[in-house]
């Protein structure tokens, strides 16, 4: 699904001629690779080349009712307690006491079980529809509360690190859970992602089940070591900084048995010039850093090393843009 233009940076629908209660709304969601190699469950960026979209309409009942799901879905949920989205809908409702209910159609435009944040993208997609159908619109970081309510029901975690980027767009930390803070970190210029997709299943909460409860105190400090020095590397646009930091010495060594090549896809990608390479999210996506001119070198590094393992991929090459989050699309 290719990404529709942005409308503009705000996430409300613009004023129409009809009424909340006859109006169909949709909402687009941009992919996001979480962790950021460093960054557990706290950093993340937006990849706008992809992403899912929310069409909904109010109701009179107080429910929320999914009509249809198209797309790149698989076997999802239609009752909405059980779906991101529709949990998403339901924490709105909630906390806000409506009196209404919506009606929600959702297009999955991200592979199911990729890394890329397709649960995230569908929950944000519908709270930013469902904002645009409020009598008072709510802020993004009430939107990125309800939107976290979804995000569990699929993962079994409440975590940020696709949510935010995906509803704010950019590179984006999120530091607290409860009352959530929200910083877009700046990406230096002619840096891009590229995002290596391999057609193969990956569950989250499979991938968060296999990792140990407790860390080395020499891998925690190596990790936060890095994790520092990555977002002063982004601040000061110290490429040299980021080159040494992007680096997961925790979480992606206990994951990377999960992944067919994933040490092979790193270091070729390391080679052909990459500043970091590592799994995005839960895997199995990979992605890697690269200078503008090495980017395409490095996509194709990568690729020929999952195609080793008998793997076919989908790729992208993106700019992280803190101007690409979530946004209404129609209404
Ligand atoms: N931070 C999460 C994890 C992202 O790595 O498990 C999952 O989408």
């Amino acid at each position: 699904m290719t990404p529709p233009a942005a409308i503009s940076d705000a996430t409300s629908a613009p004023a129409g001629s009809r009424s909340a209660s006859e109006r169909a709304v949709t909402a687009f969601a941009p992919a996001s690779v979480g962790n950021v190699a460093i960054g557990f469950d706290i950093l993340g960026f937006s990849v706008d080349a992809l992403g899912d979209r929310v069409t909904l309409r109010r109701i009179p009942e107080r429910s929320v009712r999914i009509r249809a799901i198209r797309g790149v879905a698989g076997e999802l949920p239609l009752d909405a307690e059980r779906n991101t989205a529709g949990r998403a809908l339901l924490a709105m409702q909630d906390a806000l006491g409506l009196d209404f209910g919506f009606e929600m159609e959702i297009d999955k435009g991200i592979p199911l079980g990729s890394g890329l944040g397709g649960s995230a993208a569908s929950a944000v997609a519908a709270v930013v529809a469902g904002n645009a159908l409020l009598p008072q619109p709510c802020t993004k970081l009430e939107l990125l509360k309800f939107a976290m309510q979804g995000e569990a029901v699929s993962s079994g975690s409440m975590h940020v690190d696709n949510i935010s980027p995906s509803l704010f767009g950019g590179l984006v930390l999120t530091v607290g859970i409860e009352q959530p803070r929200v910083k877009q970190i700046p990406v230096p210029a002619g840096v891009r992602a590229i995002i290596v997709h391999p057609h193969m299943f990956l569950s989250t909460k499979a991938a968060r089940a296999i990792l140990k409860r407790t860390v080395d105190l020499s891998d925690f400090v190596w990790q936060t070591a890095n994790l520092a020095g990555f977002i002063s590397g982004c601040y000061t646009d110290d490429l040299d900084l980021i080159r040494e930091s992007l680096q997961d010495v925790v979480i992606e060594p206990q994951r990377e048995k999960l992944i067919p090549g994933c040490q092979d896809v790193r270091r070729r990608a390391i080679e052909a010039g990459a500043l970091g390479c590592s799994i995005s999210g839960a895997g199995p996506t990979m992605f890697a850093w690269a200078t503008e001119d090495r980017a395409q070198a490095v996509r194709d590094a990568m690729r020929e090393a999952f195609s080793r393992h008998a793997t076919q991929v989908d790729d992208w090459i993106v700019e992280i843009r803190a101007d690409r989050g979530a946004r209404v699309i129609d209404a």
